[in-house]
Formats: structure tokens, sequence, C-alpha cells
């Protein structure tokens, strides 16, 4: 099992497989830099196999693939079959996109072995859609949670920054997507990530500000008082509609003390937490010909090294070393 030195048991594994992304989204990539890791730096879909298969046998049980865009590397569904070979050890394999491709390949995806998949959307509206991605794809996006739902992704999960005066006004329009549509909306505080270095406490909208304007309007239950290591709060609808709302709020309500996870960014480095501001090589450590009992020493010692927390409120906070796109959330 791994274990940190806080005593915190390490379950999830999030893998990041490309740092490039197709949409330029304002508070996580609006200058669409070009990728820093070169192709030859990429982990190759066999070691990220390999990895994934160490990782599990050390008690890893749920995958979610990242990114930048995931879905814009090649041939993702042959990894997705390769990793479902890890079932049932792994329990849960899911992916996180922006939906571009999905009404295409989500067909494929299911077929793969995929589990879940959780697409982001911040608006509902075409014009503000494109003023916070850069790109005009509202329909396609609305189309890919559609196409989810028909392939029986269950549940289909939907990411909402929300920021303020640019979509806190959309809260209740969301939270009625949600119940027309059956789909678990859930709402995520901005946080310092965003490459253009543009966060600032005033846009970040609390948590519990989310909670009152849309319990204020659609009455909603908590589903379970013990969260464990999720990220979110999860509520139904009191009047027993469809869908539901999930409240992330890692800003007002630091959740960091159950942390179960640890990410692989796509050139092989491990980072412990999002906010780390070092990483490990695990990359040059593989290709340098370490062995397999050798690996599992070194990915041990580094969960030892996880951050107790994220230091976002306080006055020495130090950035990340690396901003969204590269880390996948
Ligand atoms: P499930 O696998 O469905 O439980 O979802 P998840 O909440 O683990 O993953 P998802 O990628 O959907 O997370 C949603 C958002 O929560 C991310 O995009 C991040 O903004 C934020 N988030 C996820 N993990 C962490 C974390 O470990 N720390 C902090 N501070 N924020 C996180
Ligand atoms: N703050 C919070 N969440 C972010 N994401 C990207 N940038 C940020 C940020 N600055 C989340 C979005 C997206 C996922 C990939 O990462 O929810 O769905
Ligand atoms: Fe875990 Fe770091 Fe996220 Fe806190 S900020 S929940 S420690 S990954």
């Amino acid at each position: 099992m791994l274990r940190d030195s806080y005593n915190r048991i390490i379950r999830d594994l999030r893998i990041s497989l490309t740092d490039r992304c197709n949409f330029r989204c304002f508070y996580c990539l609006p200058n669409g830099e070009p990728p820093l890791a070169r192709k030859d730096t990429i982990l190759t879909f066999e070691e990220i196999e390999y990895i994934a298969d160490i990782f599990v046998s050390l008690g890893i049980e749920k995958i979610r693939l990242t990114g930048g865009e995931p879905m814009l590397r090649r041939h993702i569904e042959s990894l997705i079959s390769k990793l479902s070979k890890l079932k049932p050890d792994l329990k849960d394999l899911a992916l996180t996109t922006n939906g571009f491709d999905i009404p295409r390949r989500a067909e494929a995806l299911k077929a793969a072995g995929l589990d879940r998949m959780t697409i982001s959307l911040d608006t509902l509206d075409t014009n503000r859609f494109r003023d916070i991605t850069g790109v005009d794809s509202l329909s396609d996006v609305l189309d890919a949670i559609e196409s989810a739902k028909r392939h029986g992704f269950e549940p289909v999960k939907i990411n909402a920054v929300i920021v303020r005066d640019v979509n806190d006004d959309e809260l209740v329009d969301f939270a009625r997507f949600a119940r027309n549509t059956g789909v678990e909306m859930r709402f995520i505080e901005y946080m310092p990530l965003d490459s253009g270095h543009d966060w600032d406490r005033s846009k970040v909208v609390p948590g519990r500000e989310i909670y009152q304007t849309i319990n204020h309007v659609y009455p909603l239950e908590l589903k379970d008082a013990s969260r464990g290591s999720e990220t979110s709060w999860k509520y139904n609808f009191a009047d027993g509609e469809p869908g539901g709302i999930g409240i992330i709020a890692p800003v007002t309500e630091m959740f960091c003390g159950a942390c179960s996870r640890i990410r692989l960014t796509a050139d092989g480095q491990i980072r412990t937490c999002l906010f780390s501001t070092a990483e490990h090589n695990l990359r040059d450590y593989l290709r340098s010909g370490a062995t397999r009992s050798e690996l599992v020493e070194y990915i041990e010692n580094v969960t030892l090294k996880k951050e107790a927390r994220h230091r976002i409120n306080d006055s020495d906070f130090v950035p990340a070393s690396r901003t969204m796109s590269f880390i996948g959330g």
C-alpha cells in the first residue's frame, strides 16, 4: 500500500497524457503557450502501462486520464484497453475531457473499457463559451454530454470552474441543466493554477455561496455526510428530480487532510500535490534501466514526500512549478 508520511493512503493516480490542448480557457491556458515537453520526453503508452501496473500493484484503485486534452493523444483507445486489463484490482478508469471529440469517439472509448467521463463546461451561453474557451464549440460540448450519456458512461460529471463576474450568474441555470439532463454538475472554486497568472482572491466564488444560491431555488440534500477522500460535497435535489450537484471548494474549505491523490505528468514526472513546487523524475529512472523493485522503492519514497496541504491561503504561497494544463487537474 502507498502511504505518505501523514498516514494518508494513496489510492488515486491521475495521469496526464499530453500538455497540449485545443481550447484556450482563461482559467487554465489562456495564451496557449507551446508545449514544454518534446516528443521524446513524453511517456510512451508502453511506459504508461508499465508504470500504471506498478502503481496498481501498490494499491492504486482509481486512474484518471487527463491532459491538456487527453483526446489529442492518438489512439488513446489502445491505451485504455491496456489499462482495463488491470481490473479488477483497478476499480475505476476515468477520463477528463473538454468533450470536443467525444461525439465521434464515445463508442470506441466505451468498448475499450473506459468506465467514466468528466466533461468541462463553464457556461451554457454560446458567446460566453467563446470568450471563456477561445473556441466556438458549445454545441459540440453539449453533443458530447448527450453522447456520453447514450453510451452508458454513468454518472456523467460536468466540471464548471466558477469565477466572479464571469459565470457566477449561471449557477441556477446549471442546476436546471443538471435536472433536465440527469448529469452531476460540479462547481469548482477557481485556483491559482492558470498560466496567465491572472488569479486573484476576489475572483473566487466560495463553495458556500454556490450552495446557497442553488439551494434557494432548488433545495438540496446532502448525499453522504462522510465524503472520504473525494474532492466534492455531493447533493441530490430534495424534490427527487434527476441529476445532482457537486461542490469542490479547495480554496475556502481545504480538503487536503484526506487527500488520496498522486499525479504523473505527460513527461513522466511524479507530482505529489497539485501545488508541488518540485517533481520526481520517474521517466529518467525508468529509462536508465531501473528494475521493477527499484521503481517500487522509488515510488514509495516519493510518496513519503507528499505535502501536507496546499498553501493557497498562506501569505508565503509559492505557485506550483507547473500550471494546470501540464498537471491536468
Ligand atoms: P471523481 O473521480 O469523479 O471523484 O472526480 P475528481 O473530483 O477526483 O476529479 P476531477 O478531475 O473531476 O476533479 C475536479 C476538479 O477538482 C479538478 O479539475 C480540480 O480543479 C479539482 N481537484 C481535483 N483534485 C484535486 C486535488 O487533489 N486538490 C485540489 N486542490 N483540487 C483538486
Ligand atoms: N482552477 C480550478 N480548476 C481548474 N481547472 C483548470 N484550471 C483550473 C483552475 N485554475 C479544471 C477544470 C477542468 C479541469 C481539467 O481542470 O475543471 O475541467
Ligand atoms: Fe491533495 Fe495537494 Fe490537492 Fe491538497 S492541494 S487535496 S494535498 S493534491
